[in-house]
Formats: C-alpha cells, sequence, structure tokens
C-alpha cells in the first residue's frame, strides 16, 4: 500500500473556510423508512403525504419506483480500500475528523474492518460513526476493537407507537438497546439525534430532553431539512430552533456551553445545571450556521458533496479506477473544495432541493 506523504496544502475553500470534517457514507441502503429521509413509497409516504401535503408535489406525484430498487448495485459502491485511499489523502490535506455514515452503515458488510483500516491513518483525532441502531448489538464489541472513537444514535421518539411513525420501523426498542450497550462497551461520549418534526413529535421535545438528562446523554435536536425522498418538506412542518430551546428552558435548568473555541460547531450546546447530559439545537433552517462550515463529504458511490445541498457532485470513482496516484487525487480534492458552496439557500426563491436524500448523502 503507497502511504501519503505528509503535505504542507491544506483543503481550502474560495471562502478561506479550511475544511477539517469528512463524512463518509459508505452505503446507500437502509433498514429504516425515516419520514424525513426515506418515506417507504406506499404507506409512510402516502400517510405523510396526506397528512403534510405539499402542492408543488402533488401536482406531479410521487415517485413510484420501489425504494429496494433504487440501491446502488455493488460494483458502483467503493471498496474499502478505495474508501481508506481518499481518506488518507484528505487526512494528509489537514482532515482530522472522521464521521462513518449510510444509509445505515451497519448495514455494510465488514464494517468494522473499514472502521480499522481508517482508525489506523495516521492524523486521525476523531473516528464516529452514525447510526440508527437498530443493528447496534452485533457489532458493539466489533466497533470498539477497530478503534471507532465515538457513536451517535438516531432517536426521533420515546413511544414505540410515534417511533414507528417515525422510521415506519418497530424499533424503539432495539435501539433503546443499542444506547445502553454503547455505554456499556465504554463509547463515551454518547450522541443521539431527533429530527423535530411538526405535528409528529414536536410534543417529545420535553421527554426527549428528560431522557438525555436521566441517560447522561448529548441530545441534539436537529430542525427538518429538505432532503426528504418524497420532497414534503414544508416549512411549516419545521420546528425553529429556538422554540424547542424555550420549551426546554422551561423544563429544565440550563447552563449555556462556550463553543467559542469551535467555530464549526453546528450545534448550540446547554448542559444541564443540576444533572448529567446536555442538549444541543442544530438549526440549519432558521438560524444557518454555513458561514463556518468545515465539512467535505463522500458518498458511497464515489462522489464528492462540497455542501448537503449541492447540485453538483465531483466523481472520484473513474480516477480511484483509473489508477490514479495519491498525488493525483490530492490535486483534485484540492481543486475540487475551492468550489465549496457559500451556504445553502433553503428557504431563498432559487432553492433546489438536491436530488439524492439523506440516505444517500450522509448525515
Ligand atoms: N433533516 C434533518 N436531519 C436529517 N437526518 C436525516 N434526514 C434529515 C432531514 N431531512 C439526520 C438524522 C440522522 C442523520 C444521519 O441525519 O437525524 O441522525
Ligand atoms: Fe435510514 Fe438514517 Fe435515513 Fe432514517 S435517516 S431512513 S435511519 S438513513
Amino acid at each position: 500500500m503507497s502511504q501519503s506523504p505528509p503535505s504542507s496544502a491544506l483543503l481550502v475553500d474560495s471562502h478561506g473556510r479550511v475544511l477539517r470534517d469528512l463524512r463518509i457514507s459508505i452505503t446507500d441502503r437502509c433498514n429504516f423508512r425515516c419520514v424525513y429521509c426515506l418515506p417507504e413509497t406506499e404507506e409512510a409516504a402516502n400517510f405523510y403525504q396526506s397528512r403534510f401535503r405539499n402542492p408543488a408535489v402533488a401536482a406531479v406525484g410521487l415517485p413510484t419506483i420501489p425504494i429496494h430498487r433504487q440501491w446502488k448495485p455493488k460494483a458502483e459502491l467503493l471498496t474499502f480500500e478505495e474508501i481508506e485511499k481518499v481518506a488518507r489523502v484528505a487526512v494528509s490535506l489537514g482532515i482530522e475528523k472522521l464521521r462513518v455514515t449510510g444509509g445505515e452503515p451497519l448495514l455494510r458488510n465488514g464494517v468494522e474492518n473499514l472502521v480499522a483500516r481508517l482508525a489506523r491513518i495516521p492524523g486521525v483525532r476523531d473516528l464516529a460513526m452514525t447510526t440508527n441502531g437498530f443493528f447496534f448489538a452485533n457489532k458493539a464489541d466489533s466497533l470498539r476493537a477497530a478503534g471507532l472513537h465515538r457513536i451517535s444514535f438516531s432517536l426521533d421518539s420515546l413511544n414505540p407507537v410515534n417511533f414507528q411513525k417515525m422510521t415506519g420501523r418497530d424499533g424503539l426498542a432495539g435501539v433503546l438497546d443499542g444506547i445502553n450497550l454503547a455505554r456499556r462497551t465504554g463509547f463515551d461520549p454518547i450522541k443521539v439525534n431527533a429530527v423535530m418534526i411538526r405535528g409528529l413529535n414536536d410534543h417529545e421535545i420535553e421527554d426527549l430532553g428528560g431522557f438525555a438528562r436521566e441517560r447522561n446523554l448529548i441530545f441534539r435536536f436537529i430542525e427538518f431539512m429538505p432532503l426528504d425522498s418524497s420532497r414534503a418538506w414544508q416549512r411549516d412542518l419545521v420546528v425553529p430552533g429556538r422554540e424547542i430551546l424555550a420549551r426546554l428552558k422551561n423544563r429544565f435548568d440550563l447552563t449555556p456551553i462556550d463553543s467559542s473555541a469551535n467555530p464549526s460547531e453546528t450545534a448550540k450546546r446547554w448542559r444541564f445545571t443540576d444533572g448529567r447530559g446536555e442538549i444541543g439545537i442544530i438549526a440549519p433552517v432558521t438560524e444557518p450556521f454555513c458561514g463556518h462550515c468545515n465539512r467535505l463529504r463522500l458518498t458511497a458511490d464515489g462522489k464528492i458533496r462540497t455542501c448537503l445541498f449541492s447540485i453538483h457532485e465531483h466523481d472520484l470513482r473513474p480516477l480511484l479506477r483509473g489508477g490514479a496516484t495519491d498525488d493525483d487525487l490530492r490535486d483534485e480534492l484540492l481543486r475540487i473544495v475551492v468550489h465549496k458552496e457559500a451556504g445553502h439557500r433553503i428557504g431563498q426563491p432559487d432553492f433546489v432541493q438536491p436530488a439524492r436524500t439523506m440516505s444517500c448523502i450522509g448525515g
């Protein structure tokens, strides 16, 4: 295996932002059907559409291709060798944080072998994974042994019926077990993400906050973004971060956490003054934080995305499969990042929802 020599070049975009965080989607598949991401074409999407009809979508109709026929064929996915190569070159250009995502990353066979490869790259300061938690019990020990530093779960509801409404699956008990097991396996801190949708789970804000406190979690409330396959997103469905915070402050004694040393942090954070755990609010829609974004994304099929909302992608697969050297890849990454968007345009008249959903892009 060729080693990348350390490079003094950094990934700097045309707005002067230095990129430090690479999110790697390793599969577009998922066993969940979250309404904000991949609602099932029939039941969930219909439920969702009938409840939250988006007139623009009603006019053109929903996609009718069953989700399982939209998955990328295996041959189009980057191999672990290819992923490792991109990560190694990116780290040689100043990337310090790697996050493995999906789809659901635990669906990829041998995911722990990839984690072990990434953990061995010199210069990786933080190696994390985002999972829906459903299969975590099978993998907790091997992921830990492979060198995974941190794990984030998705948990949008504490009520089994509502959980199923949100995710399309009867999976609450499994995810709660997964969170407990992560603790026992030694993952610390443990992060949990909840996407809030008006009329679906906003009545659970206080319960979720209480859960964070009781279980000593780093809990993130996330505004719903227009990245859903049903294209049913509407502004009215977004629960503004400031409303979430006001309700939490009403219930709990919260002390702000100073993040000024870490300007690219997406969450505004508070700890429970009288207890453990913390809450954070991620408000990309009502309070965009693009100005300090230091993130880059690699999709499972080898495309670099410079923003969650990019319309253009940069395909690395032809390079990777055409004998490109590390230097070729390095030059390509340096060239690509210059085009990183200033920020997303949600809410602007010219906003265009990207063709890919979060399940392909990786959170
Ligand atoms: N809006 C906001 N967050 C989303 N996620 C997925 N889809 C959306 C969306 N439309 C988040 C989930 C998951 C992470 C991978 O991405 O919280 O934890
Ligand atoms: Fe799967 Fe995550 Fe998308 Fe839910 S948000 S459908 S768990 S990829």
